[in-house]
């Protein structure tokens, strides 16, 4: 038996392109869904029937009963937000027997929440606009190497470990004049969060190697996106992981030998939530419009998503980036609802026309789109199976996006049902 590869799906922009969907089509063919980074700032939809599920923490692969779900190492899991995840599935009827989570994955603690939405307080004006569910200082602990993983959380080292984090965490909290974590409730909520989620803790980096020797089908779950990645992304508004490919390799465990394809999702537009630099924004009537027939409010935090063009400058950076080797595009509906579709194709920089694209946020600020329009009306294109039986206005579109970027569009959404997908 030969060894098998690990396809990737990750997100273009900045997050929300409809991951979910595009991982739900594709595990039906896995063995094993991984997600490798992030936490529950994520919030991935799948709509089955016309009802709508929204994932956090748990790969949406989840739903495929012969698939195991993973969550990778990579990952910050909040206990609380996971246990809550297990029974809404449960209630719904689908079973969660397949659920591995890393021992070596990160905990979130009442601390990293209350320290978010303190940091983001005390940027005043400059705030990043996170989704205040304690990712970053999770990461932050992680590297200041007093984090507490999941194999922690079920040993007998955990009393411990909490009440040293606890110790120093609330003489920060104190000199804030912030309320004080309470290490007595803390510990026993977390103790009984434990034992809910023991039988789910395993070595996933043994596991997912064991199974790529046996030729079974691995496929990581992106959260987050390429241009909120913590190094390539527009820092610092960006997100504490790197949700980009190199995420995936130390996020589970997998080599950079095993990857085979990576699918980049975006949006036949594209949307940003929380603060930072989008040159391609439409903050007008254009841009609320796309907002509303998108229904673009984010999954997580309810807020409503900044929306503009679709930005092919930054694409081509971002597939360059992660190697990718198949196109997503969602929303090819909803885009298709306006008469006239704009496509970013250069940036203007103090006057001169550039293809090149970079994070540093003063060329973001100073760039301006140079645009090439498309007539849209493309009317109801949802029960679409192929490429050819979309009408010329979307073929137009589409073929303009894959010339310029040069990787085939693999999938084409057509709307948000799960069946509402063309597959090339
Ligand atoms: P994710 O975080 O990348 O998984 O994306 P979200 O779930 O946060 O946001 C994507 C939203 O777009 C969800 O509400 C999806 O149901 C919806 N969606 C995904 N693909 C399509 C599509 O092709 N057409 C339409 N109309 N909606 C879509
Ligand atoms: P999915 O997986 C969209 C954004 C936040 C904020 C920045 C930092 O659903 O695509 P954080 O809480 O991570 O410290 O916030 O990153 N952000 C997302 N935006 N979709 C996401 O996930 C996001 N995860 C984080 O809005 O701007
Ligand atoms: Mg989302």
């Amino acid at each position: 038996m030969s060894r098998s590869k690990v396809d990737v799906v990750l997100g273009g922009f900045y997050g929300d392109e409809g991951k979910g969907k595009i991982i739900d089509y594709l595990s039906k063919d896995a063995d094993i869904a991984v997600r490798c980074s992030g936490g529950n700032n994520a919030g991935h939809t799948i709509e089955v029937d016309g009802k709508k599920f929204a994932f956090h923490l748990i790969p949406s692969g989840i739903f495929n009963k012969n698939t195991l779900a993973v969550i990778g190492n990579g990952v910050v899991i909040d206990p609380k937000v996971l246990i809550e995840e297990i029974n809404d599935l449960k209630e719904n009827g689908v079973s969660v027997d397949n659920l591995r989570i890393s021992d070596k994955a990160h905990i979130i603690f009442p601390y990293h929440t209350e320290m978010d939405k303190l940091l983001e307080e005390n940027r005043g004006s400059n705030k990043i606009g996170t989704t205040a569910r304690g990712i970053g200082p999770a990461y932050c602990d992680k590297y200041e190497r007093c984090g507490i993983r999941a194999e922690d959380l079920i040993s007998d080292r955990f009393e411990e470990l909490l009440t040293f984090n606890i110790k120093n965490k609330n003489k920060i909290f104190e000199a804030y004049n912030h309320e004080l974590i309470d290490l007595e409730s803390t510990l026993a909520t977390y103790k009984e969060y434990a034992k809910v989620l023991k039988p789910y803790i395993v070595d996933t980096i043994t596991l997912l190697h064991d199974a790529l020797d046996s030729g079974k089908k691995i496929l990581c779950e992106g959260a987050q996106a390429t241009l909120l990645d913590i190094d390539f992304g527009s820092y610092p508004f960006v997100t504490s992981s790197n949700p980009s490919i190199g995420g995936v390799c130390t996020g589970s465990g997998v080599s950079a030998k095993d990857i085979g394809e990576v699918y980049c999702v975006v949006k036949a537009y594209s949307s940003r939530v929380g603060a930072g630099p989008y040159v391609t924004e439409q903050n007008n009537e254009i841009g609320d419009l796309i907002r509303e027939l998108g229904h673009e409010y984010g999954t997580t935090t309810k807020r409503p998503r900044r929306c503009g063009w679709l930005d092919l400058v930054a694409l081509k950076y971002v597939v360059r980036l992660n190697g990718v080797t198949g196109l997503a595009i969602n929303h090819v509906d909803t885009i298709g609802k306006l008469d006239k579709i704009k496509l970013c194709v250069a940036y203007n920089r103090e006057g001169k026309e550039t293809t090149d694209f970079s994070t540093n946020t003063d060329f973001l600020n100073n760039s301006y789109g140079i645009y090439e329009e498309f007539d849209g009306n493309f009317g109801d294109i949802s029960n679409c199976k192929t490429f050819d039986e979309l009408p010329e206005n979307a073929k137009k579109y589409l073929n303009r996006i894959e010339e310029y970027i040069g990787v085939p569009v693999k999938f084409i959404g057509t709307g948000a049902g799960r069946e509402n997908m063309i597959i090339r």
